[in-house]
């Protein structure tokens, strides 16, 4: 039993997601988020500036005294080095393990989707996990870079015509290919999965990372018994590195019933 915090991290609000299901999974566990804000997107950028980034997000995340670090990014996930996370003084995860076990056992076609961010897409990690469970695996992976602006700028109502259109033009040559499991690679894509849902077809299972990460988080907690007993209700507290009235405006989009908590900005770049 370990009553330390949970850290958590993304390169802005998008891992909320995974918060959101954390909490829900797992009530009486403390979370401290870090979102950079300030710096967010990560997905655009090279593999060092990611690096360097994922680094300092770590850093700050351990001198708050979390007993793990989870990556609630698929962009970090994708390009931090296991051999570096395994180094870490303390378990850490990502999501694209969970990711591509859940989406192996869904397909049975044996054809599967990747969307994410152009450094996941470019990085080839979920398709290298994927043919690592099921060398058999047909993979068709497209970056949708839209998307996160899409999301954090709130389009993300079901039937609103601007997603729909972005969602088809990156789309069509997935569903073309003939998928029938989408793993959506990256923490802020739940929030679009009304309109990818219905572009795809109700025949195509979408894989949440949101979700996956928190399933990730509790197994690697569970295994090594270092769960919270649950006596108490969870708490959280969020870090940003740039204003704390933006992301007060749109944490309850990510959070949905678990938004609230206090929110501090951080100097990133000193850790
Ligand atoms: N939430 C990040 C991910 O899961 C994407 C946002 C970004 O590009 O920084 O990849």
């Amino acid at each position: 039993m370990d009553r330390r915090p949970i850290g958590v991290f993304d390169s802005g609000l998008g891992g909320l997601t995974a918060v959101r299901q954390l909490r829900r999974m797992l009530p009486g566990e403390d979370i401290v988020y870090f979102g950079d804000t300030g710096r967010v997107p990560y997905g655009p950028r090279g593999r060092d500036t990611i690096l360097q980034y994922a680094r300092q997000d770590i850093r700050f995340l351990l001198s708050q005294g979390v007993k793990c670090i989870v990556a609630a990014c698929g962009t970090v996930s994708s390009t931090y080095p296991a051999e570096e996370a395994a180094a870490l003084p303390v378990p850490y995860t990502g999501v694209v393990g969970t990711a591509a076990r859940c989406a192996a056992e869904a397909t049975k076609s044996g054809r599967v989707g990747v969307i994410g961010t152009a450094a996941t897409v470019r990085s080839g990690s979920y398709e290298k996990a994927l043919r690592a469970l099921r060398p058999d695996i047909a993979i068709t992976a497209k970056a949708c870079p839209l998307f996160v602006p899409l999301v954090e700028n709130g389009f993300i109502e079901p039937g609103d015509p601007v997603a729909a259109l972005v969602v088809e033009r990156y789309l069509a040559e997935v569903r073309a290919s003939g998928v029938d499991t989408l793993i959506l690679g990256c923490t802020h894509y739940p929030l679009l999965r009304p309109a990818i849902a219905d572009f795809m077809g109700a025949g195509v299972t979408l894989i949440d990372v949101g979700q996956m990460t928190a399933v990730a988080a509790a197994g690697m907690l569970g295994e090594r018994g270092l769960l919270n007993d649950g006596a108490r209700a969870g708490t959280a507290r969020y870090y940003v590195s740039d204003t704390p009235e933006d992301f007060a405006a749109l944490e309850t989009m990510f959070l949905g019933e678990y938004a609230g908590g206090p929110v501090e900005r951080i100097a990133i770049e000193t850790y």
